[in-house]
Parts: structure tokens; sequence; C-alpha cells
């Protein structure tokens, strides 16, 4: 049965549900075509439901029978549920159904991987596995039985008994069923505990497929800081006696937050030396701490519908931030979070896929897990600790934490809270939940008696749905530097809540050199005319970090685009300035790799959109190659006595300082490698002894077009790790020179290993062609139609990541007539496909616009 016609959810419509669950139970007869799911469910009139209905979604379920207070019933079923007659009274639905697991590709619902059983639910997955209100602010206790002959059986709550092929769960805590989860596999467990701060013993165990176990030490610590961390930071403590984490190969996302039962992508939480990067420890330890940190974000505090979703996930990504920065290096990190946000959430802000962070409306609520409500959402929670200031933050949480407690909430509940402890009217502010597309703020200055003035205007430009903007609640962090370059004001926070507004400064000696937006103390584009020497002067200069960076960062961009439009030479301040900051020892290895690192090919390409001129995928492409030779012969003999400084004798250890040397390590092999062919990654590759090492020697030997018999080394080596053959996948063609990458991508998916059904492979190859820019445009469209073969032929399968992957078409709007022309013809044949699923249709029609 395929989808039905796709409706429009509106957030105004929303409605309580006409019943209240007081409790469920469930029993899980579990075989791998034909799993019996026997409910039994209290239901009572809500009080405070005008509507009583007796709707119960239910998908893809094959109906058994229904029972109401004991009698057999016959209700009428649709493919999205069912409707009965249903008492004006407390009573009791019971119902039989039978589902097909091992049928379930789409990966939402029960579903089987490598054998094991597999629950993903959030956010509309469990009418896929029986009838029920399947809407977050219907909460309730769940009891669940499993019976199953496989040897580990799982579910949300505590252990309440288990035997020989059954195990019974309880769940005392009241949750929605987008956090049910079940597990049932041969599966081996690495335990621990941890005691809580008022003296409670947790059991925790991380479950993985028997041959993983050598994976799991490094989750199982993270899971154990994060635990510490929300207790000192937050007052947060956990509230079960069990805490499990399982590792799932087949997995549409990174990780899920079920109720004491995480369910991870494992390649979000297996990690080892030998097959896991520095970056990828440090991804893990971040998504360990997100899903752990949900149990009061997101679970004990759930969202009311949908809409809210950044309610839990802005404000959960913004505390695991708030954590790494605490683990690791606080500047480091707001700077990978700003290069993430600018890579992946401003396209979508400035694109056709723009939305609020708190969406009205939608077809497909998976459609709405993006950058926006995630990463835009947390920025709004860091721009609001900022208005209000740290201890007035901390005191609306715990307020938040006491007030909402077992309740599904909204934003307006949220914001209120800020409003009662600070007397704020925040009304302004709420706009940055509704309004989409991201501020452009303009700067310009006057200098006049020893007073300086800034005046800012902000303008955001209409997207889909929205013609008119008005002004938001902007906080500018400015500090001032003098002339000698010691700072005369320092950070000061500037609340811009007018269209333009000016700020003075004086009795100032002589005219200072602005650091605006420090810290990126707010997700918008900053627009001021600058020369090169003044930023030049804040990349010596600047004691904010972030800025400090930012101004190496914009010299990069700008001499990279003169390069592209107008043949310029690489500009020569930024490369003198790039040299000294290498040179000095006291700044951190991690900042100077960062230093190193230039804007993504696509982030060039928005900001030549941005200007109104149309951008050239492989001009851009010829300037990043010449400003890295330039780099690099600026650096000159500079580079091997720094990369040699790189190596780090001792254990390796996945934590900050080794990984800053790493990272630094690798940015110069890259620049080392254009000069001499290769030989010094060569030698890196034969004497790595981990996978960073590894992969970095790696990467530089395939873009210098050699590295072949590594390349196969590489393959032999890894072949029976999943994990690292998804790298293996990825390397070649993001290595790949722009002209080969359609034909290495292609001859990818002819390779025996390439399991397109799996969403890790899937995104591994087709990720890797979308994310090379000068590959994925080159002239022909070869790339555009061979993502477009794959993403029709996944769409029956697996929806959900197929309409994720269609984001790639979102920018080619900026493109020229050609290109507009290939990609809208993609757009068309994707589109005309019969039977697309809602998740897909949803997408491509945005983006076709
Ligand atoms: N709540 C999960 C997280 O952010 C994400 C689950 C998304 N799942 C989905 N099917 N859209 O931690
Ligand atoms: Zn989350």
């Amino acid at each position: 049965m395929r989808d039905a016609e796709p409706k429009t959810i509106y957030l105004k419509d929303y409605k309580p549900f006409g019943y209240l669950v007081d409790s469920v139970d469930l029993t899980f007869d579990l075989s791998p075509h034909a799993t019996r799911v026997t409910s039994r469910i209290a239901f009572r009139p809500n009080p405070e439901a005008e509507d009583r209905e007796f709707f119960l979604h239910g998908e893809k379920l094959k109906l058994i029978s229904a029972r109401i207070d004991g009698n057999e019933i016959t209700p009428e079923v649709t493919p999205e549920g069912l409707t009965a007659e249903a008492p004006d009274a407390p009573f009791v639905w019971e119902a039989v159904v039978e589902i097909d697991p091992a049928g379930n590709t789409a990966l939402e619902g029960l579903y089987m991987s490598n054998g094991m059983y597999c629950t993903q639910c959030e956010a509309e997955g469990f009418r896929k596995i029986t009838y029920y209100p399947d809407r977050p602010d219907v909460m309730s206790v769940f009891t669940v039985r499993i019976n199953g002959t496989l040897p580990v059986l799982l579910s949300n709550g505590n252990p309440k008994g288990k035997g020989d092929g059954w195990a019974e769960w309880h769940d005392p805590w009241p949750k929605p069923a987008y956090l049910f989860a079940l597990v049932a596999g041969d599966l081996v467990a690495t335990s621990d505990s941890f005691e809580t701060v008022s003296g409670k013993e947790v059991a925790l165990n991380l479950w993985v497929r028997p041959g993983d176990e050598h994976k799991t030490a490094f989750g199982m610590e993270a899971l154990k800081k994060s635990m510490k961390w929300d207790e000192d930071t937050y007052g947060r403590e956990y509230d079960l006696k069990v805490f499990n984490i399982v590792a799932v190969d087949d997995f549409n996302m990174g990780a899920m937050e079920n109720k004491g039962l995480n369910i991870f992508n494992s390649s979000c939480v297996l990690a080892s030396p030998d097959t896991s990067t520095d970056m990828n420890f440090e991804r893990i330890e971040a998504i360990i701490a997100h899903e752990y940190f949900h149990n009061w974000t997101g679970n004990r505090i759930t969202c009311r519908d949908w809409f809210q979703l950044c309610l839990k996930e802005g404000l959960t990504v913004y505390r695991d931030s708030q954590f790494t920065s605490d683990m690791r290096s606080a500047p480091v990190k707001r700077i990978h979070d700003v290069i993430d946000l600018r890579a992946r959430q401003f396209p979508e802000d400035n694109g056709p896929l723009s939305h609020p962070v708190r969406p009205e409306s939608f077809q497909e609520i998976n459609n709405f897990y993006t950058a926006t409500v995630y990463e835009k959402g947390a920025e709004v929670i860091g721009m609001l600790k900022r208005l209000v200031g740290d201890a007035a933050y901390a005191e609306a949480l715990d307020l938040y934490f006491a007030r909402h407690d077992g309740e599904a909430c909204t934003i307006e509940d949220w914001l209120k809270v800020f409003e009662d402890v600070t007397g704020r009217d925040l009304s302004q502010f709420k706009r940055w939940y509704a309004q989409s597309g991201t501020p452009r703020l303009k700067v310009t200055e006057d200098w006049a008696d020893g007073s300086y003035t800034l005046h800012f205007e902000q303008t955001t430009l209409p997207t889909p749905g929205q013609p008119e903007k008005l002004p938001q609640v902007l906080p500018i962090a400015v500090g001032l530097i003098g002339p000698n370059g010691d700072e005369v004001l320092e950070t000061k926070v500037l609340e811009m809540t007018e269209a333009q507004q000016s700020f003075r400064f004086d009795g100032l000696a002589a005219k200072p050199v602005p650091s605006i937006l420090r810290g990126f103390s707010a997700p918008v584009i900053l627009e001021r005319e600058t020369s090169s020497a003044e930023r030049a002067f804040l990349l010596a200069h600047d004691t904010d970090p972030f800025n400090r960076w930012e101004a190496g960062r914009s010299l990069a961009r700008d001499s990279l685009l003169k390069m592209a439009t107008e043949d310029a030479a690489p500009d020569a301040d930024y490369l003198d300035g790039l040299v000294q900051l290498l040179r000095d020892d006291t700044l951190d290895p991690a900042y100077r790799a960062l230093m190193l690192g230039l804007p993504g090919q696509s982030e060039l390409a928005g900001a030549l959109a941005e200007a109104g001129q149309t951008p050239d995928p492989d001009a851009l492409w010829q300037a990043a190659e010449r400003l890295r030779a330039a780099q690099a012969v600026a650096l000159g003999d500079l580079m091997m006595p720094l990369y040699d400084s790189c190596r780090i004798d001792g254990a390796y250890a996945p934590d900050a300082e080794q990984s800053g040397k790493r990272a630094l390590g690798a940015a110069l092999l890259r620049l080392i490698t254009r000069q001499d062919d290769g030989a010094v990654a060569a030698a890196q590759y034969a004497a790595a002894d981990n996978m960073t090492l590894q992969l970095s020697a790696l990467a530089c030997l395939l873009q210098a077009g050699k590295g072949h018999a590594e390349l196969a080394a590489f393959y032999d080596q890894w072949k029976s790790d999943r994990l690292v053959i998804d790298k293996w996948f990825m390397l070649q063609i993001s290595e790949a020179a722009p002209e080969q990458v359609a034909a290495t991508a292609t001859a990818l998916t002819e390779h025996p290993d390439f399991n397109w059904k799996n969403p890790n492979r899937f995104r591994a190859l087709f990720g890797a062609l979308a994310g090379h820019h000068a590959g994925f445009h080159a002239a022909g469209g070869g790339a555009y139609r061979l993502l477009a073969d794959w993403l029709i032929r996944l769409d029956p399968v697996n929806p959900q990541t197929t309409a994720r992957m269609c984001s790639a078409f979102q920018t080619w709007k900026r493109y020229d007539s050609d290109r507009q022309t290939l990609i809208g013809a993609e757009l068309e044949r994707i589109a005309a496909t019969p039977d697309l699923s809602r998740d897909t249709a949803e997408m491509i029609g945005r983006i076709r616009g």
C-alpha cells in the first residue's frame, strides 16, 4: 500500500486528543515476517478536550482483533489508522496486530538489521507497531513483555523479570510513544555503573554485535562524563536503575534518545583508535552526550506537537555543545560549530527549503529534522543566554525543569520561564522562532572628536511563505582595539532591536578597529566594507579567538572570490598573517589547523550568489587550488619542522591536545604533498598506527593522484569493518579531481560492497558526491543524473534517507542556466516517478519552488 494523498498539517490547528492514556501494556511475539503485537491500553476521557473522536494511528498493520472492555468490535480502518465508537467513560482497548519487521526496509517502526530486531519511533514510527494515539502530547506508563528466542531482549525503563525466551520491562516515567523502544538480538554488553549525586546506583550497558566489543570503551566513558556533567552543570540526575545503549548498523539518523534505551547508528557510538578518526571520537562523545541529555530535555519534558521539535532539539544541541566546550577547547568548538552552521544551515535558510526554527506547517515531519531546527535552534538559545546573562539562564532552566517536569510543552512555555525570571518581554525575541531566513547585518562607522559610532542595519530577504520580515533582537558582542593592538573596549553585548540602530563609544584617544560579532554572538551574515590591512590587523591582534579566526577566514574568502572572478593573485596580507600565526607556538595547534582551513567551495558559491553573481564551480576550484599552492609557498621552510613537531610520542589518545596536533599535522601534510609528490604522505601512511594518521595520509595521496597501492591495501586491511569501508567509499570520491568524480562514483555503485539499502553506505557514496562541489557540478551533469537515478531507486525502499539526500539540489538556482536546466530536468524526473513517497515528494516540491 502506498502513502495516501499528501495532507498539510498546521500548527494553528492543534487540538488535544479526546482521551488520556493511563497505562499501556504491550506483548511482542517476535517473528521476522509475522510479529504479533498485543496491546492493552487504558483510556479515559480528556477533560481538556472538546472533541471525543476515537481515532488511533496505525500504518502497515494487519489487524487481527480489537476489543473495547472485552467486547470484540469492528473498527473503521484506513491506511492511516482506525476509528471506533468509544465510551465517554474510562475503558480498556485491546488489539492484536501482525507486522513484518524483516520486510521493513524504511527502518521506521520495528525492523530488522543483521538478524537483530530494533525500533525507531520518532517521529511517527510507533503507528507502524500498533494502533495508538501516536502524538507526543499523549503520555503514558508502558509495560512491555517480549517473547522471542534471541538471547537479549530489551525495552524501556527497568527490568521487571526474565526467563527462557521472554523478558518484561516497566518504565515508570510517563512518555509519548515516540520514545518507545525494543531491541532483541544476539548482543554482547560492555557494562559499568554510575553513582548519581544522590547516591543511586545505575547499571550501564553498551550492547553491540559480537566482534565489536573492542569498540565500546570510549562510548562508555563518554556516557559517564555526560551523566556527571549534567548533574554538575544543570542539576539533572538520572532517574532509572539502568541505562542501555545499543549500536545498530542500519539506522536512518545518528541516534535516538528512547527512555532508558538509547539506540545508536553504529557509526555514532563504536570507536577504536585503529578504525576511528579523531573527528569520529569527538562526534561520538557529543552524540552520546546529546542523547543522554535528552533524558531531561526531551523525555521528562517533551514537545506538545512536532512543530515544537526545536524545544527539545535546539536546547539539547546547545547543551551538547556546552559539554564539548567544557571537555575540549571552547574556541575550537565554537569555530567548528560556525563552520558547520555556514555549511549546512545557511544554504537551507537562504534557499527554497527555508523554514522557521519552529515551522508552521509540514507534510512529512521527518523532513523537518533539519539544521535549522537543530543548529539554528541551538543558536537561538545561545542568544537568549547572552541577552539574559548566565545567572538568569541558570535560574530560568531550574524553573523550566521544576514547572514543566512530566509535561508536553511549547516554545511559549519555554520563553515564559525566561520572562518570569527576568521580567523581560520576549515577544520580539520570539521572532527568532517564527521568521525564517538569515538576517544580514550591515555595519558602517563614524569617527570624530574621540567618539566612535557603529551604525547597524538589519535586513532579512523574503523566504518561501514569508514576504515581509520584521527586525529581530540581535545580541552583537563588540570589542574595540586601539592602533597599537591593545584592547580599548572589552567585549560588550550591544542589544539591537530596531531595523537601524547606532551605538556610540566616547572618550577614545584614537580611532579604534572594531571587532564585531565576537564569538559569533548572533547567527547573521555580517557585511562590512573593510580593507585587508584592517583584517590582517585583527588577525594579528584580536583578543577574541573566534574573531581572530574569522578575520583570517574572511581574508581567505575575499581572496578566493577575487581569484575566481577577477583572476586576482592570492592576497598577500592573508598569507603574511597566516605565516605569523603558524609560527606562534603559544597558539593551540588545533586553532592553527583551523587557521589553515579555507572556506568550503559551496560557501564561496553562496557568497557569490548573495552578491548577485553566478558562481563558476570550475573557477572556484581553481582558485582554491592556487591559494593552497600559495599557502605552501608562503609557509615554505616552516612546514616540515612544524609537521614534525606534530608527531606524538606515546600512546594514542583521542583527546583535544593530541587531536589538535594531528589536525595541524594533517593540514600541513596537504600542503607538503603539493610539493613533494607524496613522499611524506606515503611515509606517514606506512608508519600509521591509528586511523587518523592512516586516513589523512591516504587522502593526501589520492588528492595528488597517487596512492593506488595504498588504497588497495587499505581495502584489504579493512574489508570486514563496515564503518571503515564507508570511509573507503567516501574518500575516493571526495579526493577525486572534479572531472573524475561522477565516473568514480558510478564505478563504486557497481562495487560488491555497495550495499545501497544501508543508509551509512548510501550516504558515504552520495554524500561525498554531493559534497564535492566542483565534481557534483562538473559540466554535462553526469553527477546530477547519477544521484537522481539512485534517489529514484532508493525511494520505495527508504523514503526518509532518500528525502534527506534530495537537499543536494537545494542550491540549484545559484548556478548558470545550463546547470539549472540539467538539474531542473532531474528534479522533474524524480517528481514524475510513480508512487513517490510523501517524504520525497514534499522535498522535491519545495526545492523546485
Ligand atoms: N531525536 C533524535 C535526536 O536528535 C533524532 C531522531 C530523528 N528521527 C527521525 N526519524 N527523524 O537525537
Ligand atoms: Zn536530539
